[in-house]
């Protein structure tokens, strides 16, 4: 399989991550059960595949120290976007910076991810 049709099934699950993320939003709170859900678990679906491939293509591989670099950010991203809908969806803290720090990882793990599969990818060991 080519590297990068590797990554085309994280993304499709990212986009729909993206969207279900948007349409949530939308309906606003109480949260719609069904839809959280849905956001919830294709999210967790696109990170347990993207890391399924990023793991298969670091295999082996000299890593290199950007990637390493990009690599924690996106995991930092990660955890971060899981902290923050959980404590968004139980409502015990301030919302609003909850949603800012929602936003600035997807928009930071955005921009790693795709920086270190073009690492991995266009510059292979
Ligand atoms: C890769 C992981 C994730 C991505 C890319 C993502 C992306 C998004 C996006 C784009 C939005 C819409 C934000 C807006 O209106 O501007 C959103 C909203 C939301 N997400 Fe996520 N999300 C992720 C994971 C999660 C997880 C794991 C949870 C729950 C545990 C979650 C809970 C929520 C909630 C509750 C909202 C609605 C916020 C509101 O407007 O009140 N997200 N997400």
């Amino acid at each position: 399989m080519e590297p990068t049709s590797k990554f085309i099934l994280p993304g499709i699950l990212f986009l729909f991550t993206l969207t279900f993320g948007f349409w949530l939003s939308r309906l606003g709170k109480p949260y719609n059960g069904l839809v959280f859900n849905i956001h919830k678990l294709v999210a967790l679906a696109a990170v347990v595949f993207a890391a399924i491939r990023i793991y298969n293509l670091l295999k082996g591989a000299d890593i290199q120290p950007v990637v390493v670099t990009l690599a924690v950010v996106c995991v930092l991203c990660v955890i971060a976007l899981f902290a923050t809908g959980a404590f968004m969806s139980i409502g015990n803290l301030p919302h609003a910076p909850l949603l800012t720090v929602h936003k600035v990882a997807l928009v930071v793990l955005s921009f790693s991810a795709v920086g270190m599969v073009y690492f991995l990818i266009a510059k292979p060991q």
